[in-house]
């Protein structure tokens, strides 16, 4: 069985993680995202990956080759211009064959069982099954409306709070009979949720749902890509401290797991780290800093004294020595934070020139 992700979208409300870094590429755990979604393809038999790009698509082919090192198949497909969700499957047709397929959007992180939701679509033969998940703020994502029997009935695209029915929304898994992509048109910007979709109902082809339990968030806001770093630290058994390679750790620092700590950090002395909290490769921390449920990427500098409260850091950059709290900030790549320019509370810093 072949899937396609979703992976050409510019991940504007991700920013400034995505100023530099396509959402594809953004360190999950240490991990590009990709991966993640990779293996979880892979867990559930799926190893020929189609991948739907269009913004920063060359670091994602030098980082994943062919796929062999993880033990799938990939092939990319670029487009020139967005052609949105279905436009995208539409533009990879030739890729795909006369089987159903899976079609993912690429910023979902889920342990939802695809080999169950496959096996039913399979049963009961519809034109294509929409995975469902529940969430508490509906408004944001598309709302799906079914009958008793699970068919869908309607599809409500990020409803006013006035036009939300139900907490289940489309969790951006499908499985899809090949047939279907022919109300697609060729080269042309359209959407699964507000073309396809509601098209296929109009023509009474009938639309499974399969509401699926489990882990699912999409890390499309700074505050998702915290949470899901929490979340998934948490779910470690002992809750511990993790180093990828070697790192240079003073005797005297105070590190209370979970905490994943990437190769080549050095922690000087008096440092303390509150898990769950993510180093990646080559950070340098100084003394008496003290890192409490942060997210930094590789080759963050953190000055003497300083304390770092539920921030996301990404790669290369600086806070230097004075500059006392930074509390939930986003900062993008290569940002230099100085006495004199440190950001309030909750403030997100753009790389210079972006
Ligand atoms: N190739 C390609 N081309 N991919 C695209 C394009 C495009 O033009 N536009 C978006 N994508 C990819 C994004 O990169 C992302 O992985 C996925 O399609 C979904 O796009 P988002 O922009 O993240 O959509 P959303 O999160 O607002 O809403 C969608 O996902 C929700 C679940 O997370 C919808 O499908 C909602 O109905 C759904 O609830
Ligand atoms: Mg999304």
């Amino acid at each position: 069985m072949k899937a396609v992700m979703l992976i050409g979208g510019e991940g504007t409300r991700l920013r400034p993680l995505t100023c530099n870094t396509t959402k594809a590429m953004v360190p999950i755990l240490n991990k590009p995202f990709l991966e993640h979604a990779i293996l979880y393809f892979k867990k559930h038999g799926i190893d020929d990956i189609i991948l739907a790009m269009g913004y920063l698509p060359h670091s994602i082919k030098e980082h994943f080759g062919d796929g062999n090192h993880l033990g799938v198949s990939l092939t990319y497909v670029v487009e020139d211009a967005p052609l949105g969700t279905a436009g995208a499957v539409k533009n990879v047709e030739p890729f795909l064959d006369d089987r159903p397929f899976i079609v993912f959007n690429g910023d979902v992180i889920t342990d939802i069982d695809l080999t169950k939701m496959v096996k039913r679509h399979n049963e009961v033969k519809p034109r294509a099954t929409i995975a469902l998940t529940s969430v508490e703020n509906p408004n944001i994502y598309g709302v799906v409306e079914t009958d008793a029997s699970g068919l869908v009935k309607r599809f409500v695209e990020k409803p006013g709070w006035d036009e939300v029915t139900s907490n289940m929304v489309n969790a951006g898994i499908y499985v899809l009979e090949p047939e279907v992509m022919k109300y697609v048109p060729p080269s042309k910007f359209s959407m699964f949720e507000n073309y396809l979709f509601p098209l296929l109902l109009e023509r009474n082809e009938p639309i499974l749902s399969y509401p699926a339990g489990g882990y699912w968030i999409d890390i499309g806001t700074p505050e998702k890509y915290l949470k899901v770093h929490h979340d998934l630290l948490m779910e470690w058994p002992d809750r511990g401290i993790r180093l990828e390679g070697k790192s240079e750790l003073h005797r005297q620092t105070q590190i209370e797991g979970p905490v994943l700590i990437g190769e080549g950090c050095v922690i000087s002395k008096g440092v303390h780290i509150t898990g769950p909290a993510v180093l990646g490769p080559g950070c340098k921390i100084e003394e008496d800093v003290l890192l409490d449920k942060a997210v930094l990427w590789h080759g963050v500098k953190i000055g003497e004294g300083v304390r770092i409260k539920s921030c996301i850091i990404c790669a290369n950059s600086i806070i230097k020595q004075g500059c006392d709290v930074l509390e939930n900030c986003v900062l993008g790549e290569n940002v230099t934070i100085r006495e004199d320019n440190a950001p309030a509370a909750g403030v997100r810093v753009w790389p210079e020139g972006f």
